[in-house]
């Protein structure tokens, strides 16, 4: 078996993607796996075809990478692959599609408008102020619905803000969410699946220093504190991990995914699930891995055989 981690892609986060992408070759590598790293050209069908008994890893984030289309591509090709399938993965990678979805299986989730920017420039930023103040009230954030890394999302304070907001949403595609600002700590959890069923693993709680998890906290060593597993009662830490793991099932993903949410008044409230969790130096989801004990490229190694069984 040769293992394909395919990297970089063409979206706003190739640079993240790239450093996921290296870090989990080299974990598979540690554990004595046969492994290609590649980028996403017009060479990756070839060396897909060319490849006997290849399992991908889809280690791409944003658009074509999180989106599906890769991931179905892969599907027509008959290459399995480890990680949601592509229709999952377009589901999860909309927040306005995932939140509506999560919101319908009556778990915790924000109020929230998605906003075409069509309609943005037909209503005009005086008209929509009002009625989305009415509607959700200050403050919100606002974000891309489809993207990741927290570029393009801002937090609103007041009604004067958020037209720039949208605008700065809308950078990153034609449609952005409005939700309500939720207050508390921020927490991640990763949803691990080696064939028994979705388990949750320990909570990583985020301390940024600058106080907002923005792209620069995200991916400079030393901006941001984590916290594994979070400093939280036993009691909230279950009811995270069982909103990870609906999240999870409710969204139809599959091996690993990472569940975000805000733990407020002790109550845990999803804002985003994610189908190919940041593997950096500085992500989440191997500080989850960390924490439960195992080894980065165990877990990979495992979700390899798994995939290809
Ligand atoms: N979108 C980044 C890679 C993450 O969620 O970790
Ligand atoms: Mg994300």
């Amino acid at each position: 078996m040769t293992v394909i981690v395919i990297a970089g892609g063409l979206s706003h986060e190739r640079d993240v993607s790239l450093r996921s992408g290296r870090r989990v070759a080299q974990a598979l590598r540690d554990v004595g796996r046969d492994v290609i790293e590649t980028d996403v050209n017009g060479d990756l069908v070839q060396l897909l075809r060319d490849t006997p008994d290849a399992v991908a890893v889809p280690m791409l984030h944003g658009g074509l990478g999180e989106d599906g289309a890769l991931r179905e591509v892969l599907e027509v090709l008959g290459v399995p692959f480890v990680g949601a399938n592509g229709a999952s993965s377009r589901l999860t990678f909309d927040k306005s599609i995932a939140t509506s979805v999560v919101r319908a299986v009556g778990l915790n989730a924000p109020r929230q408008i998605a906003l075409p920017h069509d309609i943005f420039r037909e209503l005009g930023a005086p008209a929509l102020m009002e009625s989305i103040g009415s509607q959700l009230g200050y403050p919100l954030m606002v974000k891309p619905s489809r993207s990741g890394s927290a570029l393009g999302v801002t937090k609103v304070s007041s009604a004067s803000e958020l037209p720039s907001a949208l605008v700065a949403a809308y950078a990153y595609g034609p449609v952005a969410v409005i939700e309500s600002y939720l207050e508390g700590t921020e927490i991640a959890v990763t949803v691990l699946d080696e064939g028994d069923g979705p388990v949750a693993l320990p909570a990583v709680e985020i301390r940024p220093e600058s106080g907002v998890y923005d792209y620069e906290s995200r991916y400079t060593a030393g901006t941001t504190r984590f916290v594994a597993p979070a400093q939280l009662d036993d009691d909230v830490l279950a009811a995270a991990g069982a909103l990870a793991v609906a999240v999870h099932e409710a969204l139809g993903l599959r091996h690993i995914s990472r569940v975000d949410m805000i733990v407020r008044d002790g109550v845990p409230v999803f804002f985003e699930g994610n189908v190919a969790p940041g593997m950096t130096e500085t992500s989440l989801a191997p500080l989850a891995i960390e924490a439960s004990g195992r080894e980065l490229g165990e877990v990979f190694a495992a979700l390899v055989d798994l995939a290809a069984s």
